[in-house]
């Protein structure tokens, strides 16, 4: 086991649902330290950086006009194992796929508006860590 962080986006469906203190208490109830967080309202231009990797995809224009809908809040977890445990913690991408007692299980509506977001891998926190925090933003506890 080994102390990571992730990058975990409360998407606008959840903000706009005043869900934000249910799904951060679950992430610290599983024992996860939230050592950044802000709110933010996604440019066009961020949310388009931000999944680059998907612009190809048929419902890239959906996820960034989602994404830009409405505030949204992007945090730092850090924790053993953070990466699984968070995507855990969340659920399958589909809502209606997802186990229940998880995030989207409980929270998301459809796959286009579900909830959250975790990174996927240690190189995808990293670089997604990077990308809406410097490094004097985040906080551990010591
Ligand atoms: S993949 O192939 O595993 O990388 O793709 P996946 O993780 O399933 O999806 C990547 C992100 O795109 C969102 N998504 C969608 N948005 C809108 N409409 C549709 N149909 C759709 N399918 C997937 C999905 O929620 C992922 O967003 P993040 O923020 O990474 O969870």
């Amino acid at each position: 086991m080994s102390v990571e962080r992730t990058l975990s986006i409360i998407k606008p469906d959840a903000v706009a649902k005043n869900a934000i203190g249910e799904i951060e208490t679950r992430f610290e109830k599983a024992g996860l330290q939230i050592v950044a967080a802000k709110m933010i309202h996604l440019s066009q231009e961020q949310a388009e950086g931000f999944y680059a990797e998907h612009k190809e995809r048929p419902f890239f224009p959906d996820l960034v006009a989602f994404m830009t809908s409405g505030p949204v809040v992007v945090q730092v977890l850090e924790g053993e194992n953070a990466i699984a445990k968070n995507r855990d913690l969340m659920g399958a991408t589909n809502p209606e796929e997802a186990e229940p007692g998880t995030i989207r299980a409980d929270f998301a509506k459809s796959i286009d508006a579900n909830a959250v977001h975790g990174s996927d891998s240690p190189e995808s926190a990293e670089r997604e860590i990077a990308y809406y925090f410097n490094d004097n933003e985040i906080c551990p506890r010591g």
